[in-house]
C-alpha cells in the first residue's frame, strides 16, 4: 500500500499534473446525459456513492493524483492553498471560496478589505440550473457596523452555502496575518501608485509583512457563534440574490450578473461583436484589437457607461469542487485600499455611499450543447477585460493561459482608451499604430493591473492560471 502524503495530493497550477494510469474519472461525461430530465439528478446521485467509493480506494491504492478533485484560482498562491486544503477537508467550493476571499483580505489589501465589497455566481454543473448570483456591493452595510461590509456578505454566503464551520474558513487567515507573509511586489507597486506610505510603512517585496491588529480581527470574528453570525444580516442590508444573465454566444451560455452589475452591458457588446462573424483566422489581424475597442467606445457612449459605473480594485477567486460546483467571486473596493482610512481593527475602509457601482463582474461559461464541453469560470474588473477573454477563449480558441496573458486594452474612466504598459507580452507596433487611429490616442497605464484568473474544465481535465498581473498561482488538488 502507498501511503501519500499531501506533496502528492496537491499540485500548483505550474507543476504539470502526470499523465498516469487511467483512473476513475469524476464527471462522467456521457453525453447521454445532454437531456435535462430528473434521471441526472439521480444518475449524479448514485455517481457520487460510486465516487467516493473509488475515491477511497484510490487514496488506499496510490494513483491519486492523475485526476485533480478541485482547483482554486486567487491572486495569490497562499489563498488559493488554503481554498483547496477546504476542499481537501470535504468542503464545497463556496466554503472554499470564503475562507480564500477572506486570505485575499490579508494579502492583497491594495484590492480588497474586511470593508471590500463582492460579488459572487454559484452553479452547479450536474443541475445545470442558472446560477445564483449574490452581490453586496452598493451600501449594505448592517446599520450598527458591526460587522464590515465584506464579513457581513461572506456570512450571508455561508448561511446559504456553507458545509465547513464558520470558524474554520475564517483561522487561515487570521494564522497567516499573525504568522506573516512575503509582500507581493504588486502591494508594494500599490502603496507607491496610491501614495500609501503611511498604512503599513515602508515595505520592500520580499520581505514579510505580519499584520497583528488583522489577525486579531479575524480571530474575533472566527470566534462569532454562526447562529449569532447570521442574525447581523437583516432585510434591510442582506445581500442582494437574484438568477444570473445568461447570452448563449458562439455555441457557448455565457452567464453574468444582471444590472445593476455591467453584465446586461457585457452581453450587449458581446452581441455586438457576434454580428462582425470574427474567425479564428481574423483574431490575428492587426485591425483586430482596434475593431474590439473602437466598438467598445462607441458603446460605453450609447450606453453612457462612464458616468454609470466607475473602475475600482477588482480581484477574483475560481473554484471547482470535486462535486462540479463552480464559484466565481470577484471582490474589491472603490479605489485602490478604500478610503485610504485604516481601522484600529487593521483594515481600510472602503468608500460608503458609492455614487456609481463598480464593473467588475464574475463569469461563468459553459458549452451551450455538450455537457462536457468546455466550463470555463472568471472574474474581470471591467467590460474590456471580460470581452477580450471570452473572445479570447471562444473565437480565437486560445488555452486559459495565452487568453489570460494576452496584452489588454481598458475603456477608462473617462471614455478614453487605457493601454498596459508594463505588462509583458505587450500589444505589437502594428496593433498600437491601427489604435492610434482611434478618436483618442491610448494612453499607457502604470501598475498595478487587475488580474482576472481561471479554472476550466474539459471533459474530467482540470486546468488553473492565475494571472501574472495579480501575482498569484492556482492550486489545485
Ligand atoms: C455575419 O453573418 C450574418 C449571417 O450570416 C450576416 O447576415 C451578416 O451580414 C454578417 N456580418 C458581417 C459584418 O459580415
Ligand atoms: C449620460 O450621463 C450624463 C451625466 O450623468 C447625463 O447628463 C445624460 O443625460 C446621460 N445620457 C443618457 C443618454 O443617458
Ligand atoms: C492596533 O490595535 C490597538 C488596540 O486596539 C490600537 O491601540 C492600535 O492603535 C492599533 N494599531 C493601529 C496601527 O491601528
Ligand atoms: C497554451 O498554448 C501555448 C502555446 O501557444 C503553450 O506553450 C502552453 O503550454 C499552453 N498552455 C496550456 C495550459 O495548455
Amino acid at each position: 500500500m502507498t501511503t501519500i502524503g499531501d506533496a502528492a495530493l496537491e499540485n500548483r497550477e505550474n507543476i504539470p499534473l502526470q499523465k498516469g494510469r487511467k483512473s476513475a474519472t469524476f464527471c462522467s461525461c456521457s453525453e447521454d446525459y445532454l437531456s435535462g430530465s430528473k434521471f441526472i439528478n439521480v444518475a449524479f446521485g448514485t455517481l457520487t456513492v460510486i465516487i467516493t467509493a473509488a475515491l477511497l480506494l484510490q487514496i488506499y491504492y496510490g494513483d491519486y493524483q492523475v485526476v485533480p478533485h478541485g482547483s482554486v484560482a486567487t491572486d495569490s498562491l497562499e489563498c488559493s492553498k488554503i481554498g483547496t486544503q477546504i476542499l481537501k477537508k470535504g468542503g464545497n467550493s463556496v466554503d472554499a471560496a470564503i475562507a480564500s476571499v477572506f486570505c485575499l483580505a490579508v494579502v492583497t489589501p491594495h484590492l480588497t478589505s474586511l470593508d471590500g465589497e463582492g460579488q459572487l455566481l454559484v452553479y452547479n454543473h450536474r443541475a445545470r440550473l442558472i446560477p445564483d448570483v449574490i452581490e453586496f456591493n452598493v451600501g449594505n452595510n448592517d446599520a450598527e457596523h458591526l460587522l464590515p461590509r465584506l464579513v457581513l456578505g461572506l456570512a450571508f454566503v455561508h448561511q446559504q452555502y456553507g458545509t465547513v464551520p464558520w470558524k474554520e474558513l475564517v483561522q487561515p487567515a487570521a494564522e497567516l496575518a499573525r504568522r506573516g507573509f512575503l509582500i507581493p511586489k504588486m502591494l508594494v507597486q500599490a502603496i507607491k501608485q496610491a501614495k500609501a506610505e503611511d498604512l503599513y510603512g515602508r515595505l520592500e517585496p520580499g520581505q514579510m509583512l505580519q499584520l497583528e491588529n488583522l489577525s486579531n480581527t479575524l480571530a474575533q470574528i472566527a470566534n462569532i457563534p454562526e447562529k449569532e453570525l447570521y442574525s447581523f444580516v437583516k432585510p434591510e442590508n442582506q445581500p442582494r440574490y437574484s438568477p444570473a444573465l445568461k447570452l448563449t454566444f458562439n455555441a457557448y451560455d455565457i452567464y453574468v450578473p444582471d444590472r445593476p452589475s455591467l453584465g446586461p452591458a457585457l452581453l450587449t457588446y458581446l452581441k455586438q461583436l457576434e454580428s462582425f462573424n470574427f474567425t479564428k483566422t481574423d483574431t490575428t489581424r492587426t485591425e483586430y484589437i482596434y475593431r474590439l475597442a473602437e466598438t467598445a467606445q462607441n458603446l460605453y457612449n450609447d450606453l453612457n457607461l462612464t458616468s454609470k459605473y466607475h473602475t475600482g480594485t477588482s480581484t477574483n477567486v475560481a473554484v471547482m469542487d470535486l462535486n462540479d460546483n463552480y464559484v466565481s467571486f470577484t471582490t474589491g473596493l472603490y479605489a485602490l485600499f478604500g478610503t485610504g482610512e485604516m481601522t484600529t481593527g487593521g483594515y481600510t475602509l472602503d468608500v460608503h455611499p458609492k455614487a456609481t457601482p463598480c464593473s467588475r463582474l464574475p463569469v461563468i461559461i459553459t458549452d451551450a450543447q455538450a455537457i462536457c464541453g468546455r466550463r470555463l469560470l472568471l472574474g474581470a474588473n471591467d467590460l474590456s477585460t471580460a470581452s477580450q477573454l471570452v473572445m479570447s477563449l471562444l473565437v480565437a480558441q486560445e488555452n486559459i493561459t495565452n487568453a489570460v496573458e494576452a496584452p489588454r486594452f481598458h475603456i477608462l474612466d473617462n471614455g478614453g482608451v487605457g493601454i498596459e504598459s508594463a505588462h509583458s507580452p505587450a500589444f505589437t507596433d502594428d496593433v498600437l499604430k491601427y489604435l492610434e487611429t482611434l478618436t483618442t490616442s491610448p494612453v499607457l497605464v502604470p501598475e498595478p493591473y487587475m488580474s482576472s484568473n481561471i479554472v476550466e474544465k474539459v471533459k474530467d481535465e482540470l486546468n488553473s492560471h492565475s494571472d501574472s498581473r495579480g501575482g498569484g498561482i492556482a492550486s489545485r488538488f
